[in-house]
């Protein structure tokens, strides 16, 4: 089980390291991330470079018994570079030019730019492809987080090549972007622009191409790094860090070129809900790697320093959403950062190793006693983790659903994703993430919020999963348009109208201070807000309807039978008891149930192991809770039997039970 964060020994005088790796070692760290910020003293001048103190970490480490996943430390270009080619530098949509002095100053398809990371990585590679303390590549970090595309001169001349290797000809295009909509047909191939600052919308669908582009303008810096890294160590894996749900990179494709997929998970902890937000994102890193193990590459020790208030996490908060995430299938869980900064723009942010004091620090001590605990947890690794329901999840839809000058620019992709996860958490169901057109035949439910754009591809996975005999869930303004963005035409959601046994004949999108009764024929009643709209049915059966105005006794929720399976269609944002009341009865129908039953605000998540499986029950209360347990097993994190009966879990408690031991 790895252990350990992010580690910048260049911040500090070489007296400073020895006492790290004393105290690594009595955290229990076995993996730091080092030098992810450190190009400027790796090659402080063009082709000149100091690797001299980076040796002597990676010795001293290696001597310490701790392991490195060693960064390839490009997300932060010296200032001589930009200095000297200021032509790198990102340039927004409205065309100003940002500066060096914070990071990830640099232009994504900038020749520039990638020059120089591929004769810094050529470096490191030739360097340290052979050093016992590799046993990681990290490239770049947090690709795209603080600038996801670029609208320079250099950019467009790339988007117009990206652009022709898509569509081949200039006519190709005009048809694909719709451009005899507001004159915009181009005669050549030098017209076309980013969608730089514009009287008003620029083409939706040439926002759409723009940011398929900008993913893989970023994805093709990183290809750059990883090929130079797998021609010298091959055998080593290489990842880069992702950000849970993070709209302006497909993570399906990224995903694809990495070793091991690795996440940064920041959560609020004065949002009660984040909880609930860190297993939704668990589980997308689960399915990005394809059920592979992955790694908790960062979360914060205690507080963050770029939230305007920073809440610091209550005691044994960290101790428990780190359980969590390995129950989602993390086999390492790491931290920004090991020490914390003294200067710099990070200084306010927790560390494992805090300012003060170190011994007397209540961080310090959670962060080692977690260390401690993990050492035992090496028979969770490798494991995998079944899911009986799929949530669809594509960034493409994503990315057009929330393009503007739509029927309503507040349904968003996250948000119903979360209408949906949320009943998923609270029952304890575990769930994959997949995109349409992947294999599905392996669930017995398919969730699908908000499909806004969907390819024949994709539309006919999602009909043949319900033919076949799968239960599916479908929300409103789904199946609209192709991947160009242009309308289905044939009937509203026409891919999958008989599918749904339905037609939507008008949206009827919801003000926000407006909502609509939705009655259940039991006489219960929820409330529906954000969007309703005018559904005929032309063979489902009307599980709910709306109650008063104009759409009074029409169709809010259906189901229909459809080959050997069914397809329930919500034609309005539920609240959450009446969500929750549609997905349980889903749940019974197709037979999906927790692990085991517990108490509300407990989670109970299954590894399974060859042979035998590792139960994880996590409390998010702030209160102590028991927990019946059938199957008797050792909790690993103690190493104590655990008895049928009652398992008492303390504030923010968890256990780790390995059943049948
Ligand atoms: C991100 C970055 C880190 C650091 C942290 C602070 O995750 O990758 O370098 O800035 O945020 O929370």
């Amino acid at each position: 089980m790895l252990y350990g964060g992010d580690y910048n020994p260049d911040q500090w005088p070489e007296r400073v390291w020895d006492e790290d790796v004393r105290l690594m070692q009595e955290a229990g760290v076995n993996l730091v991330s080092l030098g992810i910020f450190s190009w400027s003293r790796l090659e402080p001048a063009a082709a000149e470079y100091d690797f001299g103190w980076l040796d002597r970490v990676m010795d001293l480490l290696h001597a310490g018994g701790i392991a490195v996943d060693l960064a390839t430390a490009t997300a932060s270009p010296p200032p001589w570079l930009s200095h000297k080619h200021p032509e790198m530098l990102p340039v927004l949509a409205d065309g100003v030019r940002l500066s060096h002095g914070a990071r990830q100053h640099y232009c994504p398809s900038s020749p520039v730019y990638r020059f120089a990371t591929q004769h810094l990585v050529e470096q490191m590679a030739k360097r340290y492809a052979k050093h016992p303390a590799l046993a990681m590549w990290h490239v770049g970090n947090e690709y795209g987080c603080h600038v996801p595309a670029c609208y320079c001169d250099v950019s467009a001349a790339a988007f117009r090549s990206w652009l022709e290797e898509r569509y081949g000809s200039i006519e190709d295009l005009n048809r694909a972007w719709g451009t005899d909509f507001w004159s915009q047909r181009y005669s050549g191939w030098e017209e076309v622009l980013p969608p730089r600052k514009t009287p008003t919308w620029p083409n939706p669908s040439q926002q759409l191409d723009f940011m398929r582009f900008s993913s893989d303008e970023l994805l093709a810096c990183y290809e750059v790094e990883r090929s130079v890294l797998t021609e010298h160590s091959p055998g080593v894996p290489v990842t880069t860090n992702f950000m849970r749900f993070f709209k302006p990179l497909d993570y399906w494709k990224w995903a694809e070129r990495e070793d091991v997929v690795s996440d940064d998970v920041y959560q609020d902890p004065a949002d009660p809900e984040a909880g609930m937000r860190s297993a939704m994102a668990g589980d997308l890193m689960r399915s990005l790697g394809r059920g592979r193990p992955w790694v908790l590459m960062e979360q914060s020790p205690n507080r963050v320093n770029w939230r305007d208030v920073n809440v610091a996490k209550a005691p044994g908060q960290m101790r428990l959403w780190s359980y969590q995430a390995i129950a989602h299938g993390a086999d390492g869980v790491m931290f920004f950062q090991w020490r914390q900064s003294r200067a710099g723009a990070e200084k306010f942010h927790s560390a494992m190793v805090p300012h003060g004091p170190v011994a007397s620090s209540p961080t310090w001590r959670e962060t080692r006693q977690l260390g401690q605990e993990l050492r035992r947890l090496d028979p969770v690794c490798g494991s995998r983790v079944e899911a009986e329901v799929a949530i669809v999840l594509d960034w493409e839809s994503w990315w057009a659903l929330e393009l503007p000058s739509k029927p309503s620019t507040r349904v968003e992709q996250v948000d119903q994703l979360e209408q949906y996860y949320r009943p998923v958490f609270a029952a304890n169901v575990v769930a994959d993430f997949v995109r349409p057109d992947h294999d599905l035949s392996g669930y017995k439910l398919v969730l699908v919020p908000n499909l806004y754009l969907v390819s024949d591809a994709g539309a006919a996975s999602l009909v043949s999963f319900v033919r076949a005999g799968g239960a599916l869930v479908m929300s409103f303004f789904s199946g609209v348009v192709d991947p160009f963005d242009h309308i289905r035409l044939g009937g509203y959601p026409a891919p999958f109208a008989s599918m749904l046994g339905l037609r939507v004949v008008d949206w009827l999108p919801l003000s926000d201070d407006d909502h609509l009764t939705v009655s259940f024929p039991d006489g219960t009643q929820g409330r529906g807000d954000l969007w309703s709209e005018l559904i005929e049915t032309t063979g489902a059966d009307v599980l709910a309807t709306f109650s008063g105005g104009r759409l009074d006794k029409h169709p809010a929720v259906t189901r229909h039978k459809f080959g050997s399976g069914s397809a329930i269609y919500v034609g309005t944002r539920l609240d959450q008891p009446a969500m929750g009341r549609v997905l349980s009865s889903v749940f019974i129908d197709a037979e999906i149930e927790p692990a085991i039953d517990v108490p509300s605000g407990v989670e109970v998540v299954r590894r399974s192991v060859p042979r035998s499986s590792i139960l994880f029950l996590l409390n998010h209360r702030d209160g102590a809770v028991d927990v019946p347990i059938a199957k008797a097993g050792t909790n690993l994190i103690d190493g104590h039997e655990v008895h049928a009966g009652l398992l008492r879990l303390g504030p923010y408690g968890a256990a780790v039970i390995r059943e049948g031991w």
